[in-house]
């Protein structure tokens, strides 16, 4: 897979020389060349995504629109930013050609310098240098809950939730005929010191976090849990919990905005607890 991904990385930034060279003009920098991502890919993507209709989506690097287009005929308000203004103009008749224009809109602008906090969805097929600059971004300015695709390319070392291989008819670069495609559910952002109740009885969770996984330890009615390697998904936590001498402990909790977790606490067969924690500073 590492391989493939090297080589399809070469391809791409081959095809990157190629462009500049032939067709670019010396004003536009591309971090990326423009590589279109085939109909059936671009499918697969915005299933991937889950992508409904209202949404927003942003596509980092829209190239020829199809992406953002696509998403449009679904329903979702979709919106590619590009840095070659001739792309954008060739989207925007195409927009416009499918009758998409209100829902399937364009901007010539640098994805760097490109606000995207508002995306449900956010869609790239970008080289991966590019991808792992982008990632400290998303990750700290999209809702939790909010999924990116990226197509060939992870972001950097945050792992992805799915990581899937499709068919990828029509495929320029590379060596097959395939595309990886990778899905991550952006996690609330939820390292600190957790105070608060299940039941009536106080309630200590500490938490490390590093992109969705987090570790940490947990204080109640006497118990001691520790715990490793959960994960958020989206504003969810889910921990199952197990110490010495006590029944197994379940906790489903919620993060609402940046201060709270609610939810609930099931100790043994006992009836559920509802737990409301505030982030200590
Ligand atoms: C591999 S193409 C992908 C096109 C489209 N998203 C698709 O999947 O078919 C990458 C696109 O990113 C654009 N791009 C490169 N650097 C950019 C930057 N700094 N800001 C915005 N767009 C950029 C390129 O012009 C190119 O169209």
């Amino acid at each position: 897979m590492l391989a493939r991904g090297l080589l399809a990385a070469v391809a791409l930034a081959c095809a990157q020389a190629q462009a500049q060279a032939q067709s670019q003009p010396a004003t536009v920098d591309l971090d990326t060349p423009f590589v279109t991502t085939p109909d059936a890919v671009v499918s697969a993507m915005l299933d991937l995504a889950r992508v409904a209709p209202g949404e927003r989506l942003v596509d980092l690097g829209s190239g020829d629109g199809r992406i953002v287009i696509e998403a449009a005929r679904r329903g979702a308000l979709a919106h590619g930013v590009e840095i070659d203004p001739r792309l954008v103009e060739r989207s925007r008749e195409a927009a416009q050609r499918a009758g998409l224009s209100a829902r399937a809109t364009f901007a010539t602008q640098d994805l760097f310098e490109t606000g995207f906090a508002q995306a449900d969805v956010v869609t790239m097929y970008l080289l991966p240098d590019v991808n792992a600059r982008l990632a400290p971004r998303l990750y700290a300015t999209l809702a939790p809950g909010a999924r990116i695709v990226s197509h060939d390319y992870g972001l950097g070392d945050w792992p992805p939730d799915a990581d899937l291989e499709v068919d990828a008819p029509g495929k320029t670069v590379g060596m097959t005929k395939r595309s990886r495609l990778m899905l991550w559910t952006v996690p609330a952002r939820v390292a600190g010191r957790w105070r608060g109740q299940a039941g009536e009885e106080p309630l200590a969770l500490d938490l490390a976090q590093a992109w969705q996984h987090v570790s940490g330890t947990l204080r109640w009615r006497g118990g001691d849990y520790r715990f490793a390697d959960r994960r958020v998904v989206g504003t969810a936590l889910a921990l199952d919990l197990r110490a010495e001498g006590r029944p197994p402990l379940e906790l489903r909790l919620r993060a609402s905005g940046d201060a709270d977790l609610e939810g609930e606490a099931r100790e043994g067969g006992a009836a559920p607890r509802s737990v409301s924690l505030r982030r200590m500073q």
